[in-house]
């Protein structure tokens, strides 16, 4: 396939790009374009160049893949010099997403154009990187530099009327225009005006300049231990005393430092293993089953959140409650999640209302016969589940697909107390579930390809990062975190306080400790689990009991102010409690445990070290199908700092950093 081709029409030249599947800026893109444009320039009758790109986007960034490999010319920013060096002016035709390394080379075009549906940005810092072709030196000389720190230090791309209020794009085409006609027309218009000076020739703008201290101490905070947004906001402060070839030499240099660093090499690990954990052989060529309706039993907080989500996805969606009462309160529950949302501005009014009447309640099975999948979402008991999964059985089609949402009970016991059991699929939300990306989907012994396949398309379908796994207690996430959750409160029983763990583990980048996210999920549900467990429990493994003495004097976390540690106000951060330090202090000595000090470092190490073995465990058993699996899920669902790659991950380098 040709990746790049020229075209002369009428005293134009068009350069198409076509590398998909986003039109990466590969090397044969890069040698493309500068062929394309050495052949412009021996055609003196050429009034203005278009590029543009076919498939469902513009540049949308570097090619990754090639970051591990040796840098082979024409690298990036000659490119772009050479584009923005032409004599003629240069049109750029954007569409899709217009992201990193793509919007360096439109800001080295004399103009941009684009489909009103574009969306532009510079998600380097997300993969630990900087832009490397310009972006820092060209983007505050077009939009100034308040505009240009928020859009390449946050990562976050903008839409193409934010671009055009900011001026970075010149022009946005109606929807309905073809972008390349609608390009030829523009083109023709600034054929007759001279040439726009080029970004990198012009002074960066004479504003006053932000109190760069207290923005870049804005950033560390914001960043949790993530370094290129700080290098991005300097590198932008740093061209201030620079010209702008010395600062485009600068940027480069920051560029190519942070690619060679561990915390990119870490976040592009992380961005290639989420794209890649649902790609499995088993489903390979399988085409999942169309899916238009979704059963939903349960209105609480699961079920509802799982209503949104399947809502936003477009679903038309029937809730199933045990009463009228409960049916309400359920539709209250979706009806305040879609608020968020419309506060948020994800959707209007209007689509909020017609979401709602997307929402179909009943009290009876029966209105679940049209679901072509069905997710319970009720207590957590397997009596229960089996007599819920019983009850769909019986009103749905033999071929829908009917998924537990439990989080740790025995998903093939459910699914054998049905016929067909090659139907039923784990699929295990995170709350909220409308918010939070991640999805583990279980699969059953006996579910089919079919079965496992349609499940990953409806995840993706709900933008979820779907984890496929295998039947066990906890799954991944869960059973990873109950074994490391063991760890850390031997530590406490042998010498540690919660206050120490929690620090050790936002130092390392976790958005919260360990205890103070019981405190604020509420200790009351697992103490209710540990007293159900209790009959079973191997009278020889070691038992920390304190988190029984605290529920037994009513500490239930920080909706009672009080829990491992105390809250005097309800938004108040967590702060350690004197009885609670007497409480551990004796249990210890009740045990016969002499108490010793536990640093930072030995902490962290051992909570990944534990981590890493259960990882290795799952990974043994066939749970996870890849180490890459459990990364995805610790960093999405568990706060794991997403720049440090996964536990696993860390495992394959050097050893734990700090
Ligand atoms: N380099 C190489 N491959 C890339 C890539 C990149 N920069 N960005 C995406 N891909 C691949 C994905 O691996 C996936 O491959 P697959 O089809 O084999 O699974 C495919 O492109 C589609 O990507 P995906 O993310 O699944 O599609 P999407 O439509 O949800 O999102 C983007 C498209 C471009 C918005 C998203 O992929 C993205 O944000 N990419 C990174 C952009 C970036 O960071 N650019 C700057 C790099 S310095």
């Amino acid at each position: 396939m040709t990746t790049v081709t020229l075209e002369f029409a009428d005293n134009l030249a068009i350069i198409d790009i076509n590398n998909p599947p986003i039109n990466a800026t590969s090397h044969a893109v890069r040698s493309g374009v500068m062929d394309a444009l050495a052949s412009i320039r021996q055609n003196p009758a050429v009034t203005a160049i278009i590029l543009c790109c076919t498939g469902t986007t513009f540049i949308a960034g570097a090619d990754i893949s090639e970051f591990n490999q040796p840098a082979r010319a024409p690298l990036l920013p000659d490119v772009i010099i050479a584009l923005e060096d032409m004599p003629v002016p240069v049109i750029a035709a954007l569409h899709g997403t217009v992201l990193g390394g793509g919007l360096e080379v439109a800001l080295g075009c004399h103009y941009r154009i684009a489909h009103p549906a574009t969306r532009l940005g510079f998600p380097e810092v997300n993969l630990g990187l900087i832009p490397g072709a310009g972006g820092t030196v060209r983007t505050p000389r077009l939009i100034g530099v308040e505009n240009a720190i928020s859009l390449i230090s946050n990562g976050k791309p903008i839409t193409a009327s934010i671009a055009l209020d900011w001026g970075l794009i010149d022009h946005i085409t109606k929807s309905d225009t073809n972008l390349q006609q609608a390009a030829i027309e523009y083109a023709r218009k600034v054929a007759t005006q001279p040439c726009p000076t080029p970004l990198a020739k012009r002074n960066i703008p004479d504003t006053k300049q932000p109190d760069w201290d207290s923005l870049i101490a804005k950033t560390a905070q914001k960043a949790r231990g993530a370094t290129a947004p700080i290098i991005a906001v300097e590198t932008i402060r740093d061209q201030f005393a620079l010209s702008a070839d010395q600062a485009l030499a600068n940027e480069r240099q920051q560029f190519v430092t942070l690619r060679e660093g561990e915390q990119s090499q870490a976040l592009r690990h992380i961005f290639m293993a989420e794209r890649n954990v649902a790609k499995l052989p088993t489903t390979q060529g399988v085409t999942p089953t169309p899916i238009k309706t979704i059963g939903i039993v349960g209105g609480g907080l699961m079920g509802a959140g799982i209503a949104t989500a399947c809502l936003l996805a477009g679903y038309q969606t029937i809730m199933i409650e045990r009463d009228e009462a409960a049916l309400a309160k359920g539709r209250e529950n979706v009806a305040s999640h879609l608020q968020g949302s419309l506060k948020r501005g994800i959707i209007s009014q209007e689509r909020n209302d017609q979401l709602l009447s997307q929402l179909h309640g009943n009290t009876d099975y029966a209105a679940l016969a049209p679901a072509e999948l069905v997710i319970e979402a009720v207590f957590e008991d397997l009596e229960v589940k089996k007599s819920v999964f019983d009850a769909v059985a019986r009103v749905v089609d033999s071929t829908a697909i009917i998924a537990s949402n439990t989080s740790y009970l025995d998903i093939n016991a459910l699914a054998h107390s049905i016929s067909n059991p090659e139907r039923v699929i784990g699929l295990h939300f995170f709350s909220p579930a409308h918010i939070m990306k991640l999805l583990e989907v279980v699969c059953t012994d006996g579910a089919n390809p079919q079965t496992l396949a349609t499940a990953l398309a409806f995840a993706r379908k709900l933008g979820k990062i779907a984890v496929p796994t295998g039947v066990c207690d906890g799954f991944i996430g869960n059973r990873i975190m109950s074994a490391y959750r063991k760890q850390c409160e031997y530590m406490i029983e042998d010498g540690a306080y919660p206050e120490q763990i929690d620090a050790a583990m936002t130092d390392f980048g976790f958005p919260m400790g360990l205890f103070a996210m019981q405190d604020m999920a509420g200790l009351e549900i697992s103490w209710k689990t540990r007293q159900r467990q209790a009959a079973t429990r191997d009278p020889n493994e070691r038992y920390v009991a304190l988190g029984d003495y605290l529920c037994e004097q009513g500490r239930f976390g920080r909706k009672t102010g009080l829990g491992w540690f105390r809250y005097d106000t309800a938004k108040s951060a967590p702060q350690p409690d004197p009885d609670v330090k007497r409480l551990i202090e004796q249990e210890s000595a009740r045990k016969g445990i002499k108490r010793r000090d536990f640093s930072p470092s030995e902490i962290i190490q051992t909570i990944l070290a534990t981590m890493q073995q259960e990882g290795d465990k799952i990974l043994n058993e066939g749970v996870a199908h890849t180490a890459d699996a459990i990364d995805v899920v610790m960093i999405n669902g568990y706060g794991f700092p997403r720049w440090r790659g996964g536990p696993m991950f860390m495992k394959t380098k050097s050893p734990v950093s700090s």
